[in-house]
C-alpha cells in the first residue's frame, strides 16, 4: 500500500519551513510500502501522485480515507467506499463532513457507460419566504441567514447516501455506518486541524449550550491535539439510521429532536419537511474539451454550466502555448470567469423552479461570442458588464473527496453545511451540526452572500426550493474511459479551483499532484479583481496590473481531492496540501 498525507508541521519544523507554492505548511510524505514506512519533508518530490493499480481514495481526511481504503480492499465499490467516507467524515470533520447538510454526488460506471449525478442538496422549509431574512429596513439580515435556526434548510446528505448505496452499491446501508459509528462511540485522536478549527469557531459556537457540550469539556475548555473525542450522541443517531435505514433521520427520534431544536431556536423545519424530503437523480452537464469528456453537476448547482461555460471560451486560445499561470493566461482565465459569474447572477437558480438556460450558457457558439469580446491587451472592468457591490470573502469550509475502484467506477463527491461549522447549531440530543445552507439563497436580488456572490429572481427563497449552490463534483472521461475525478470546496471558488484542475491537467499536462497544489488564481466578476495564491510571480502581477486588472492575494483556495486514471490504467491520487488532514491512499 503506498499512502500521503500531509501533517501540520510541529513549530520547530515549521520555523524551517519555508512556504512552497503558495503554502504556509509544510508537509511530510509517508510512504508505507508492506512492511517498510518512511518519512520525509518533501522537498524536490513533492509533487509525485500517489499510485496504485486496484482503488484510489482521496478525502481531506486520513481516518476516513483508511475506511473507504478497507471497503474497496474488502472488494466493495466505490459508491460502498463513498457512503463509507461520508458518514467517516461526517463524525472525524464535523466543520464540513456533515449529517445535517446536503451536498452532489457524481457516478461514472464504465460498464454502464454512463455518469449520473445524486442531488442531495438541502431544501428550503416549507415555511421559508422571500423576504424572511430582511430586517424591518428592507437590508439584509446576515446574522439571521448565517447562524440563525432559520439559516438551516432541510438537510439530504442521509437521504441522499442511502439513494446512492441502494441504487448503485453492493453493500448495506449499516456496513456502511459501522466505522462512522466506532468513530463516534470510541472516538478518535484529534489532529491540529481538528482543535485549531474548534478554537477559531468558538465564539459562535459557544454561543448554543447543545454546541458547547460537543466541542468543548465539561468544563468549558478546548480539547488539545492528541486527546480523544468522543460523540455518544452522534453514535446514537448514526445507529437510528443503522437500524431504521432513512426513516431513522427523517422520522421518529432524529426528527423529533430536529424539530425540537427548531422550536427552542425559531426555525422553520417541521415534521413534514423532513417526511418530504427527497434526494433527486439529475442529469450531469456534458460538455466537450479539447477531445475529453467533461460532466459536472447540474442545477442546482452552478458550477457544472460554468465550468464548462469557462472551458469553452479559453478552448479557443493556445492555453498549453501561452503557459501555466503566465500573465497572458490568468488574463484569459479571468477574463471568461469574470462573464461566467456575470451571468451566474442572472440566470442559475433550481430548475425544478425556474428555467436555467444550460445549452444556452455551454453552447459552443455562445462562447465564441463572448470569446470575441475579450482584447488580450486590456481587462474589461467588471462594471460595464454589469454592476454590483458585493460582500468581502468570508472563512468557510465543505469537503470534496474522489474514489475509483477496480470495476470502473468513479465518484465525485462534495458535500457541505456552508460555513465551517454551519449555523453552529448543534441538534441538541443527536450531535450534529446544522447547516446554514439558506444563505446561498439571494436574500435580495443585487446582495451578495457570505462568497460575494451576487443572485437574481431566479435564485430568490420560495418554499421546498433548493438554494443555488457553486460545488461541482466533475469526472472527466476520454474515449469512453474515466480520466479524471475532482471538485473542490470553497465557496465561490469551487468553479474557478476545479476548472484549473482540468486545465492543469489537459492544457499544462501537470500530473496529478502537480495540478492540485499549483497556485490558483480566481475571478468572479464581482469584485472586481483577479484574487491570487501565494507563488504567482510579481512579474506577472505587474503585467496583469499594466493589463487593468487589480490583483489582490488573500488566503488559499479550495482543497481539491482528485484522482487521475493513467493510459495504463494505473490510479494517480493528488490530495490537496492545503488542508493539513488531507490523504490519498490506493492499493
Ligand atoms: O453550495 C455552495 O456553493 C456553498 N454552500 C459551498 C460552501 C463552501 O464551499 C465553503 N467552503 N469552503
Amino acid at each position: 500500500m503506498h499512502k500521503l498525507q500531509y501533517f501540520a508541521c510541529p513549530t520547530a519544523m515549521f520555523r524551517a519551513a519555508r512556504p512552497v507554492m503558495g503554502l504556509t505548511l509544510c508537509w511530510a510524505l509517508i510512504i508505507a510500502a508492506p512492511g517498510q514506512a518512511r518519512e520525509a519533508i518533501l522537498e524536490g518530490d513533492r509533487f509525485v501522485p500517489v499510485e496504485a493499480k486496484n482503488g484510489m481514495v482521496v478525502t481531506s481526511h486520513y481516518l476516513a480515507t483508511d475506511e473507504a481504503l478497507k471497503v474497496l480492499e474488502q472488494g466493495g465499490n466505490a459508491v460502498d467506499a463513498a457512503v463509507t467516507t461520508a458518514f467517516a467524515l461526517a463524525v472525524t470533520q464535523p466543520r464540513s463532513g456533515n449529517i445535517g447538510g446536503g451536498g452532489f454526488m457524481l457516478i461514472s460506471s464504465e460498464q454502464r457507460d454512463e455518469v449520473v449525478a445524486i442531488d442531495y442538496r438541502e431544501r428550503a422549509p416549507a415555511l421559508a419566504s422571500r423576504d424572511m431574512f430582511l430586517a424591518t429596513d428592507g437590508s439584509a439580515d446576515e446574522a439571521l441567514s448565517r447562524y440563525s435556526h432559520k439559516s438551516a434548510g432541510v438537510p439530504g446528505t442521509v437521504a441522499g447516501l442511502a439513494l446512492a448505496l441502494e441504487r448503485y452499491g453492493t453493500i448495506s446501508l449499516a456496513q456502511a455506518l459501522a466505522p462512522a459509528i466506532r468513530l463516534a462511540e470510541e472516538g478518535f485522536i484529534i489532529p491540529a486541524r481538528f482543535s485549531d478549527g474548534i478554537n477559531d469557531a468558538a465564539d459562535k459556537l459557544r454561543q448554543h449550550e447543545s454546541s458547547r457540550k460537543i466541542f468543548f469539556k465539561p468544563d468549558g475548555s478546548s480539547y488539545e491535539p492528541g486527546e480523544r473525542f468522543i460523540q455518544k450522541d452522534l453514535a446514537a443517531t448514526l445507529k437510528r439510521i443503522a437500524e431504521q435505514g432513512v426513516n431513522g433521520f427523517y422520522q421518529g427520534t432524529t426528527a423529533d429532536l430536529i424539530v425540537a431544536e427548531m422550536q427552542r431556536g425559531g426555525g422553520l423545519i417541521t415534521h413534514e419537511d423532513l417526511k418530504n424530503y427527497q434526494p433527486a437523480l439529475r442529469q450531469p452537464v456534458h460538455g466537450n474539451y479539447r477531445g475529453y469528456d467533461i460532466y459536472s453537476m447540474s442545477p442546482p448547482s452552478s458550477g457544472g454550466a460554468h465550468i464548462l461555460q469557462i472551458l469553452n471560451i479559453l478552448e479557443g486560445f493556445p492555453i498549453a502555448s501561452t503557459g501555466h499561470n503566465s500573465a497572458l493566461t490568468i488574463h484569459l482565465m479571468a477574463e471568461a470567469m469574470t462573464r461566467a459569474y456575470a451571468d451566474r447572477s442572472k440566470y442559475l437558480g433550481d430548475s425544478d423552479f425556474v428555467q436555467v438556460p444550460i445549452k444556452g450558457l455551454t453552447s459552443k457558439t455562445y462562447a465564441e461570442q463572448l470569446r470575441g469580446e475579450i482584447k488580450q491587451e486590456q481587462a474589461t472592468a467588471s462594471a460595464t458588464l454589469l454592476p454590483g457591490n458585493p460582500a468581502p470573502y468570508e472563512s468557510n469550509d465543505t469537503t470534496h473527496f474522489s474514489i475509483v475502484d477496480k470495476f470502473g467506477n468513479a465518484v465525485s463527491n462534495t458535500y457541505t453545511i456552508n460555513f465551517s461549522y454551519g449555523s453552529h447549531i448543534v441538534v441538541d440530543g443527536a450531535g450534529f451540526l446544522l447547516n446554514n445552507e439558506m444563505d446561498d439563497f439571494s436574500a435580495k436580488p443585487g446582495v451578495a452572500n457570505a462568497y460575494g456572490l451576487i443572485g437574481g429572481e431566479a435564485n430568490k427563497i420560495e418554499p421546498n426550493k433548493r438554494m443555488l449552490s457553486s460545488m461541482s463534483p466533475t469526472i472527466v472521461k476520454k474515449d469512453g474511459k474515466n480520466f479524471l475525478v475532482t471538485g473542490s470546496p470553497g465557496g465561490s471558488r469551487i468553479i474557478t479551483t476545479t476548472l484549473q484542475v482540468l486545465m492543469n491537467v489537459i492544457d499544462h499536462r501537470l500530473n496529478i499532484q502537480a495540478a492540485v497544489s499549483a497556485p490558483r488564481v480566481h475571478h468572479q466578476w464581482l469584485p472586481d479583481e483577479i484574487r491570487i495564491e501565494e507563488g504567482i510571480s510579481p512579474d506577472t502581477i505587474r503585467l496583469l496590473e499594466q493589463l487593468g486588472h487589480t490583483v489582490v492575494r488573500k488566503d488559499a483556495m479550495g482543497a481539491s481531492q482528485s484522482i487521475m486514471v493513467g493510459g495504463d490504467g494505473r490510479l494517480y491520487g493528488g490530495a490537496d496540501p492545503r488542508r493539513s488532514t488531507s490523504s490519498a491512499k490506493g492499493f
